[in-house]
């Protein structure tokens, strides 16, 4: 279906495997102009139980949402330093903004990434690479489980908003709910968590 994509399996938890993966791809493709962070696993936690004092029960998910991209970005900067015009890409979520306190980890990782993601715009504002956020509401994916996000936006109708978006100049782009949460205020955001937590 796409004979000209090339595709390297890696398990982005394993640091081993992030510096094999950047090692093969900046080898192959020395003319490799964009990275994007999208891969992203979302768990149920309840802190108020037992089981989650074993740290290796949420770890995973830090590694892969939050240590991979920030690990996978300095992998790949001198790379992306040498090409003249490069772009980051890293995937958030409207539930950096407002968190939904069933998926606890998940929400501090993606606000932790959108946070990182600022900084490095911030840093790199004088460099030739360009820093983006695309910050998904739900989309209906497999995320978290087969069927959990069936409720969500199309896949086709978001993706086709948020390029369009990105390719018009914008460099953090949103979609229906995430685009308004992520515009909050405060009193915004204290009134959204009640309402998605309640
Ligand atoms: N769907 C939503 O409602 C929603 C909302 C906000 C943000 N997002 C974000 O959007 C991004 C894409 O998620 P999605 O909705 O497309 O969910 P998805 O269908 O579950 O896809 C997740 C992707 O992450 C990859 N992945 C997971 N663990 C990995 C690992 N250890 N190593 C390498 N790759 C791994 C998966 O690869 P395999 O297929 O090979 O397992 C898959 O490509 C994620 O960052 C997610 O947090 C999604």
């Amino acid at each position: 279906m796409m004979p000209d994509l090339n595709i390297f399996e890696c398990n982005l938890g394993e640091p081993a495997e992030r510096i094999k993966l950047a090692t093969e791809i900046i080898g192959q493709f020395p003319d490799l102009n964009m990275l994007v962070n999208n891969a992203g696993i979302q768990r149920f936690w309840n802190f108020d139980s037992p089981h989650v004092a074993d740290r290796s029960a949420y770890q995973e998910e830090i590694a892969i949402n939050l240590e991979a991209p920030i690990h996978l970005i300095s992998l790949f900067m001198d790379h992306l330093h040498t090409v003249g015009s490069a772009t980051s890409i890293n995937v958030t979520s409207g539930l950096a903004f407002v968190p939904y306190a069933k998926v606890p980890v998940y929400c501090a990782t993606k606000a932790g990434l959108h946070s990182f993601t600022l900084s490095l715009r911030r840093q790199l504002k004088n460099s030739g690479i360009t820093v983006l956020e695309i910050i998904p509401p739900a989309v209906d994916t497999d995320l978290g489980g087969e069927g959990l996000h069936t409720y969500g936006v199309n896949v086709s109708e978001f993706a086709s908003t948020v390029f369009q978006r990105l390719a018009n100049g914008e460099q953090e782009v949103g979609f229906g709910g995430s685009e308004e949460v992520r515009q909050f205020g405060k009193d915004q955001i204290t009134k959204r968590f009640e309402l998605l937590n309640k």
